[in-house]
C-alpha cells in the first residue's frame, strides 16, 4: 500500500502466498501475475512481461525459498531482477520469510546482488525460523526511501510491535544459532521422508530446496485439486492445501506441510498414497 496506487500495476508470482493480493487490492493497483513454471524451476520469466505492463509497474514481489513450491532462487535471477527494477523504475520487494529454512546450501539474498539497494528491499518474518507465527514480528532491510515509506505506513496503521515481542525477537535473533540448525535438520529429515515415500510409488514431487513444504503433482485423472483435497480430508483424514489456493497456476498440485512429527507425517503420506492410487487405475 505504501508503494502502489490505482494508476499502477504490481507484479506478483503465481502460485504464491495469498498475502500479496490483499495489499494490492487495498492499494487499488492492478495485479499482473508472473507464472512460475516447473520447466523454469519455478523462476519468473522476466522477458515475458509486456512493455505496456512494465511501463505501468510500480512494484514487484518475489519470494524464495518459495511458498508453496519450495523452489530456491539463483543469484543470477536476483542480478537480472535488480537490472529489471532499475531499467523500468520498479521497486522490488523480496519476501525472504524462509531465509533460514534452506537445505542444500544457504539461500541467496536479493541484497547480495550489486545495486540491489538502489531498487528494493528484503522482508523477513520471525514466524518461520522461530515458530513465532501470529506474534507479528518482522523487519525489512534495503533501499532507504522504501523503508521510509514502510515506516510511515506501519506507524499510521498497526502502530508497531508490542515491546515484549520485540524483546523476545531480539533474544531469538541473538541466541538461537544451534536451535536454528536443529529446526533446519528436522525439516530436512521430514522432507526426505515425504519425498522418498512418494517417489517410491512413482508420484511426481518437487525436490524442495527450502521452506517446510513439498509440492506434489496430482495424476492427470484428478481435474479438480480443491475437490480432491476436500475428499481426502473427509475420507482419509489427511489435511493438505490444494495448489489452486495459491492461484490458477497451482491447479493440479497439492502442498504438503512438514510441520507434523515424522511418524504422523509418514502415516499421513501413506494414507495419501493409498487414496491417490485409486485415481491411477
Ligand atoms: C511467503 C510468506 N510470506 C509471508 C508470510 C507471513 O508470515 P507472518 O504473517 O507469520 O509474519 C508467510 C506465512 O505463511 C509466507 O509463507
Amino acid at each position: 500500500m505504501a508503494l502502489a496506487d490505482p494508476e499502477g500495476v504490481v507484479l506478483t508470482p503465481t502460485p504464491a502466498f495469498f498475502g500479496y493480493h490483499i495489499g494490492i487490492t487495498m492499494s487499488g493497483a492492478e495485479e499482473w501475475q508472473m507464472p512460475l513454471l516447473e520447466k523454469n524451476n519455478y523462476l519468473p520469466d522476466l522477458e515475458n512481461i509486456p512493455q505496456t505492463i512494465r511501463d505501468r509497474s510500480q512494484l514487484m514481489f518475489l519470494n524464495y525459498p518459495h511458498n508453496p513450491t519450495g523452489a530456491g532462487a539463483t543469484q543470477d535471477l536476483f542480478d537480472r531482477v535488480v537490472q529489471f527494477g532499475l531499467d523500468n523504475h520498479i521497486a522490488i520487494v523480496h519476501d525472504f520469510s524462509y531465509a533460514d529454512i534452506s537445505f542444500e546450501h544457504q539461500a541467496p539474498s536479493f541484497l547480495q546482488s550489486k545495486r540491489a539497494k538502489e531498487t528494493g528491499i528484503e522482508i523477513y518474518t520471525l514466524s518461520k525460523t522461530f515458530n513465532m507465527a501470529g506474534w507479528r514480528s518482522a523487519f525489512a532491510v534495503g533501499n532507504a526511501s522504501i523503508i521510509k515509506l514502510l515506516k510511515a505506513y506501519i506507524q499510521n496503521s498497526v502502530g508497531g510491535t508490542f515491546g515484549v515481542v520485540q524483546d523476545a525477537s531480539e533474544y531469538a535473533l541473538d541466541t538461537q544459532i544451534k536451535e536454528r540448525k536443529q529446526l533446519r535438520d528436522t525439516y530436512l529429515e521430514r522432507r526426505n521422508t515425504v519425498i522418498q515415500l512418494l517417489e517410491a510409488h512413482h508420484f511426481s514431487v518437487s525436490q524442495s530446496s527450502g521452506t517446510f513444504f513439498v509440492w506434489l503433482q496430482l495424476p492427470e485423472t484428478i481435474t479438480d485439486d480443491k475437490q480432491f483435497a476436500k475428499s481426502l480430508l473427509n475420507n482419509a483424514h489427511v489435511a493438505v492445501v490444494p495448489g489452486s489456493a495459491f492461484g490458477e497456476a497451482g491447479q493440479g498440485y497439492l502442498r504438503i506441510s512438514l510441520v507434523a512429527d515424522k511418524a504422523t507425517l509418514s502415516s499421513g503420506i501413506n494414507q495419501l498414497i493409498t487414496y491417490l492410487k485409486q485415481y491411477r487405475e
